[in-house]
């Protein structure tokens, strides 16, 4: 099955088995959204059932929480858990200074949250999603469906003013109807090309009535697990002030156990 998955997937399974080993005993972990944030999910599922380890878990969507029921993983609400230490989630964009863009799975709104009420936040992803400027991929910005559009036409409003090179928008939609996010919101993902100055401009998003919150992730990020298809991650640390890197190898034949689980 290993033998089937893309170069990217490979990728994506490498940096989540690397990051899942920083999970120890006890701790209390955000488990993030997305295909990268599957794929630590099975692992600390398979970690759960093979070492015993004993963890208490705070997905960040309904189809996080699913897998982990799936894979025997103990998860509460983030109010019962009350504080995190670790969370682990994947990015659709990273910076240098790690700051991220998320919310292409359209979990953004519980991600922030959850990352932000844990003591530490390691970002997991493949190489392709490294960027000198954040902004290629689309900003998406959750807002309340009552009085979306004139939200939106002030979210282009502010944009005037903003150092961004496209100020297009455009409503995510699931077929024919608007996507729903789990908290009964829509996203507006914002075609900005390029993010000259990402704290500035997630302030200024989070001002405008009926946005609930962005995808830019500003100084939240503490580490960062690249994976690489051949089973190798790099670890980069931004807490040191320098990014420290150290790589590790994978086996990636450990992905078949699995596979064969679900
Ligand atoms: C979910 O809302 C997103 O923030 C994801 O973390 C992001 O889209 C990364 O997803 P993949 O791991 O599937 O690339």
């Amino acid at each position: 099955m290993i033998d089937q998955l893309s170069p990217i997937d490979r990728a994506k399974y490498a940096s989540a088995h690397c990051a899942a080993d920083f999970v120890e005993d006890g701790m209390r972990v955000g488990l993030g959204t997305g295909s990268t944030a599957a794929w630590l999910v099975r692992r600390l599922g398979a970690r759960v059932r093979d070492e015993g380890l004993r963890i208490i878990a705070v997905p960040t969507s309904t189809r996080t929480a699913q897998l982990a029921r799936d894979v025997g993983i103990n998860i509460v609400s983030l109010d019962e858990a009350r504080w995190l230490d670790l969370t682990i989630d994947g990015a659709d964009e990273f910076d240098a200074e790690l700051t991220l863009i998320k919310g292409g799975g359209g979990a953004l709104l519980q991600e922030k949250i959850v990352a932000t009420a844990s003591d530490q936040m390691i970002v997991i992803t493949d190489a392709a999603k490294e960027v000198k400027t954040l902004g290629a991929f689309p900003l998406p910005v959750e807002v309340i469906p009552f009085g979306w559009q004139a939200s939106r036409a002030l979210v282009e409003e502010v944009l005037t003013s903003m150092d961004v090179m496209g100020r297009q928008s455009s409503l995510r939609m699931n077929g024919d109807q608007p996507f729903v996010t789990d908290e009964g919101n829509y996203i507006l993902d914002l075609a900005l090309g390029r993010i000259g100055n990402a704290r500035q401009l997630s302030l200024v998003l989070n001002q405008v009535p009926g946005v609930v919150e962005n995808g830019l992730f500003v100084d939240i990020a503490d580490q960062v697990v690249i994976g690489f298809s051949d089973g190798s991650c790099e670890m980069r640390d931004m807490t040191t002030g320098t990014a420290e890197s150290t790589t590790k190898q994978v086996d990636l034949n450990y992905a078949r156990n699995i596979f064969s689980d679900l």
